[in-house]
């Protein structure tokens, strides 16, 4: 079965898909960190992020893998990067990197692979328009710009960084225009999407939406015959 979460930054996609995928016990597939250990690369290699070519070359040439234990673990070339990915230099060019129409290519092709192997629960912008169109369960999730920021606030706070609310709200917005305005696989709903509005929702509320979907859709599809 593949389950396939899209939305915005900050929209509640992340933990929810990773307690709904660790409650199900699915493969959790959080393709915005593959992105983001493309964009680590970049800057590792003091390639200039808009140098468009010289990106897809490097990234054609990577390795990047999701290894789940009890948490993701990003492997790039073989080496861990999972606390290395997040900071405010990877967030700042991440989006003009996955904007190359190459690194989708490449990191779309692995996802495919990843998600063929077993039950899934994916996590992105493009899984249920372009990465699996065919899922069984399509989710678009949304939330308010205030809430978002307020919960980036709260996960930097908890990770013993500096936060400032404007220039996260500054940054989230900057990041939803980039990716709702690319030319390659924009952040958009499915057509066959259900969208879910967490702004007044809590985490526990949020997976249990998501698993009483999963449940109805698992009881109506028809049963093999004998
Ligand atoms: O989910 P996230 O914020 O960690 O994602 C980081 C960036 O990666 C996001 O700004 C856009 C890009 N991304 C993408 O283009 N396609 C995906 N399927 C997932 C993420």
């Amino acid at each position: 079965m593949i389950i396939a979460i899209d939305g915005t930054a900050g929209s509640g996609k992340s933990t929810t898909a990773r307690l709904v995928a660790r409650k199900l016990n699915f493969l959790h597939i959080d393709t915005g960190a593959m992105y983001r250990a493309a964009a680590y690369a970049v800057l590792k290699n003091n390639i200039d992020p808009d140098d468009k070519s010289t990106v897809e070359e490097l990234v054609e040439g990577l390795k990047i893998r999701l290894q789940q234990n009890d948490e993701i673990q990003v492997l790039l070339n073989d080496k861990p990067v999972t606390d290395k990915i997040r900071s405010p230099e990877v967030t700042a060019i991440v989006s003009t990197v996955s904007s190359y129409d190459g690194v989708r290519r490449k990191l779309v092709k692995e996802q495919r692979e990843m998600g063929k192997a077993r039950d899934v629960v994916l996590e992105g912008r493009d899984i249920g328009t372009v990465v699996f169109p065919e899922a069984d369960v399509k989710l678009f999730f949304i939330a308010d710009i205030e809430e978002r920021v307020r919960r980036r606030c709260h996960d930097m706070i908890e990770q013993g960084e500096k936060v400032d609310f404007d220039t996260l709200l500054t940054d989230i917005k900057s990041r939803d225009r980039l990716d709702s305005t690319r030319k390659a696989s924009p952040l958009k709903k499915a057509e066959d999407a259900i969208t879910i509005d967490t702004s007044n929702l809590t985490i526990d509320e949020q997976v249990e939406k998501v698993l009483s979907l999963i449940s109805k859709k698992q009881s109506d599809k028809p049963s093999v015959k004998e």
